[in-house]
């Protein structure tokens, strides 16, 4: 009988990396098109850092069977495209009753959820905070520090990722910009078109599903 090999990984903090047999992938500012409010600020930031490294992760996949995880770190850098932090494209999973963990591990930040229906939560993540995103939730983080945010993270392995959830929304209810005074606020985006009764019903059929599934 050959057993799954149990696996030791070490974070370099600096690095913002997992060491050891990892994957690897990075996001540069000439990926993230289409995902900031100013589109002439992302124009300029592009001319001259297109290829600056905003947020890039290493992550340990052993399989992609139901009841194993993927465990990895990501790394995002500071910065901001006109007032709005630099952040992730964000997705729902694409089995998209599967949760996820965070736990902050430098540099501060925020982990923006939002649920198929519009509502949103967002919580402030920094070193020892841990942050359980729950089923059905779409999640982004969010770098308003000035320092590399970087969060260990884990979750199924079958879950798989759905960007275009917020593709089709025009991005989510809220996004994150500069207050003026070096902290964030929350300003809604008036481009949000929400989705569908029918997709929310679908989304709320699965997570019903898994609550009769509690003993
Ligand atoms: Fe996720």
């Amino acid at each position: 009988m050959q057993w799954p090999e149990p696996c030791v990984f070490t974070v370099d903090l600096d690095a913002g990396r997992m060491a050891g047999p990892v994957h690897r992938y990075r996001k540069r500012l000439c990926d993230l098109q289409g995902l900031y409010a100013d589109e002439a600020a992302f124009a300029a930031l592009l001319a001259q850092q297109g290829q600056e490294v905003v947020y890039e992760v290493t992550d340990h996949r052993p399989s992609g069977e139901p009841g194993d995880l993927i465990t990895g770190v990501t790394r995002m850098a500071p910065g901001k495209v006109g007032d709005e932090y630099f952040m992730t494209r964000g997705h729902m999973h694409a089995v998209a009753d599967r949760p996820e963990l965070y736990f902050g591990l430098k540099g501060h930040g925020l982990m923006v959820m939002e649920s198929a229906d519009g509502q949103t939560r967002t919580v402030e993540m920094a070193p020892q905070v841990v942050c359980y995103v729950p089923p059905l939730w779409i999640h982004r983080s969010v770098n308003t520090g000035t320092q590399d945010l970087v969060m260990l993270f884990c979750y199924p392995a079958d879950a798989g990722q759905d960007y275009g959830i917020i593709e089709r929304s025009n991005g989510l209810r809220t996004r994150i910009v500069d207050d003026g005074q070096g902290g964030w606020r929350i300003q809604a985006n008036p481009g949000y078109a929400g989705r569908s009764a029918a997709q929310v019903l679908m989304l709320q059929g699965l997570l019903r599903q898994g609550g009769e599934a509690q003993p």
